[in-house]
Formats: structure tokens, sequence, C-alpha cells
């Protein structure tokens, strides 16, 4: 299997090249070998390397600052994906691209599923929405699968700053109406070399993330806990007390059970959680 991965170097480009079996040929292209947002770049490396499968893991993933630098979220995040799609199909090459929660507005009070309508509240989830129609568009065989509130000991996330404000005493408010599922960056990348492998899915949209619900708040609260020696306090605060560029959904859960169906189960918070505190710790030694 020959296996060209976009964005390796962020949060699930290292974790997918950790899960990558060692007896396939991947090409780990870094935004600079390979600049998605550079139709000829893409065509090149596609017809040098001549991949099976790619995996999208390219993103302009800065939601807040997404709000500012509009064009260039939009280049990464729709024709970025669009010129890989176009890429893929032409060529006969399968597709898994990697979309975001936040191409729903948060206002459902159940799980959103694959077949509810998207309608994103910020810059960064209107370009990734752009992305999932010009892959579906251009690629009828591609996979999307829709994540959530990733984390991992890799890359930049919520958790590796929080444990890192935490670890060094630091007062952090938190908001506690943002609900959503965390996922472990590693489950998605475990999830990706499954499906490749097993040649099951149809394709489509797939929704895949974490099996426990809960707040930014709570989920701070949960990582303050795992730092034993520490005097910083986590306070819960609303939406409307924080400031951000980017307005977020309220509510972001995905339901999974398309994926369940075929056998490809929720990632296990507990077991991700303390994989990721664990290498934390051992790192801060
Ligand atoms: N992180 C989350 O909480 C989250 C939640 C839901 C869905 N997702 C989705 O999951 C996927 C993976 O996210 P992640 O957490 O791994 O994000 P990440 O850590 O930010 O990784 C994205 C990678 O893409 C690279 N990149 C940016 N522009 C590029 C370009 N023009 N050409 C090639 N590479 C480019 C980035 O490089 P630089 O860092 O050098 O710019 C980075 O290495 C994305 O599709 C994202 O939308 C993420």
């Amino acid at each position: 299997m020959r296996v060209l991965l976009t964005g390796a170097n962020g949060q699930l480009g290292q974790s997918l090249r950790q899960y990558i079996p060692t007896d396939w040929v991947v090409l780990p292209a870094d935004k600079i070998f390979l600049d998605i947002t550079n139709q000829s770049n893409v065509n090149r490396v596609i017809s040098s390397f001549k991949p099976d499968v790619i995996i999208n893991a390219a993103a302009f993933t800065s939601v807040d600052e997404a709000e500012v630098s509009i064009e260039l979220a939009e280049q990464v995040n729709f024709l970025g994906a669009k010129y890989i799609a176009e890429a893929a199909k032409n060529n006969g090459i399968k597709l898994i691209h990697v979309s975001t929660d936040y191409v729903f507005d948060g206002k459902s009070a159940n799980p959103y599923t694959e077949q509810d309508i998207t309608e994103p509240l910020n810059v960064y989830g209107t370009s990734k929405m752009h992305g999932e129609i010009a892959v579906l568009e251009n690629h009828a065989e591609a996979i999307i699968i829709r994540t959530s509130w990733v984390y991992s000991e890799y890359g930049k996330n919520f958790l590796k700053t929080i444990f890192k404000l935490i670890e060094n005493d630091k007062d952090i408010k938190v908001v506690s109406d943002q609900i959503g599922a965390p996922t472990y960056a590693p489950d998605i990348a475990k999830l990706i070399v499954d499906i490749i492998r097993d040649d099951k899915l149809q394709p489509g949209l797939y929704h895949f993330s974490g099996d426990q619900v809960m707040s930014w708040y709570d989920f701070a609260h949960k990582i303050a806990e795992s730092v034993t020696v520490s005097n910083s306090k986590v306070e819960g605060i609303s939406s409307s007390e924080y400031t951000s560029a980017a307005k977020r959904p309220s509510y972001s859960v995905l339901n999974c059970d398309k994926l369940e169906k075929f056998g490809y189960k929720r990632s296990n918070f507990s077991i991700g959680f303390n994989q990721s505190i664990s290498a934390l710790i051992d790192e801060s030694k």
C-alpha cells in the first residue's frame, strides 16, 4: 500500500506516522514539501509518488485566526481539499479527508448525524464545510471523517495548553457552556488505517469522536486533577464572558452510530486522556 499523507507534521499527521503499518510505503508530506494550496505542487507530487490512497490531514485549524485570515483558511480548507480530490479522482486514487464538528451551528439538542444540515458559525467551520462539498463533488468515492475536539500529546491542542498553564500554577477561566466530545488523535489515526485496510466502508461522510461528552471547563478540570502539584484554580465561565474572535457552537456532539455499525468503536476518552497525560508528565520530568 502506498500512502500520501498531507499535513504530516500536524497533530493527526504525527499520530498517523506512528500508526501506519511499517510494510506500507508512506510519503509523509509537510507543508514545505507539499503545499496543498498549490495545484501544480499537488499534481506533481501525486503523479511522481503514485499513491494508492491519500490521507488529507492538512488544514488551517486556528479557529480564531481564521476570522482575520479568511482567504488563507478558504485556500487551505476549501481549495486545497478540492485540488487533492480532483487529482485523486483523475488518477484513480482513494481519498480519506478529515473534517470537523464546527460545520454545525450547535443549536441541536441531540448528537449530530451525517444527515444533519451544516450551518457553521465561524470562518473555520465555513471553510471546512466548503472543503467537504468540494471533496464530495469532485471525488464520489472519497471518505470524509468528521471529528471533534482533537487532543493528544502531539502538536498544539487544548489539553497540552491547559496542562502547561496548570503546571505553571496559572489560574484559568474556561467556558462551561460549550459541550462536545474530546477525541484522541491516535484513535483517529488508528481508525483511518483500519478503514484503509478493511476497505469495507461505502464512500461518504462518517462521524467519529470520543465516548464522553463534556464542556471545555469539565475537560480542563480533569486535566487539573491529573496535575497533582499545582496551586492553579480553574474557574468555569460563560461564552459571553469569554472574548474570542470566533463564535463557537454551544453543542457539537457527533452521533457516531454509522461508523459503529461497521464495527468501528468511538475513541475511549479515559484511555486516550491517560495516555496523553502520562506522555506530558514524562516530557516535563
Ligand atoms: N484540532 C482539532 O481540535 C480538530 C477538531 C475537529 C477536526 N479537526 C480536523 O482534523 C484534521 C487534523 O487536524 P490537526 O489537529 O492535526 O491540525 P494541525 O495540528 O493544525 O495540523 C494541520 C497541519 O496542516 C498543515 N498545513 C497548513 N496549511 C497547509 C498547506 N497549505 N499545505 C499543507 N499543509 C498545511 C499545518 O502546518 P503548519 O502548522 O505549519 O501550518 C499542520 O501541520 C483537520 O482536518 C482539522 O480540521 C481538528
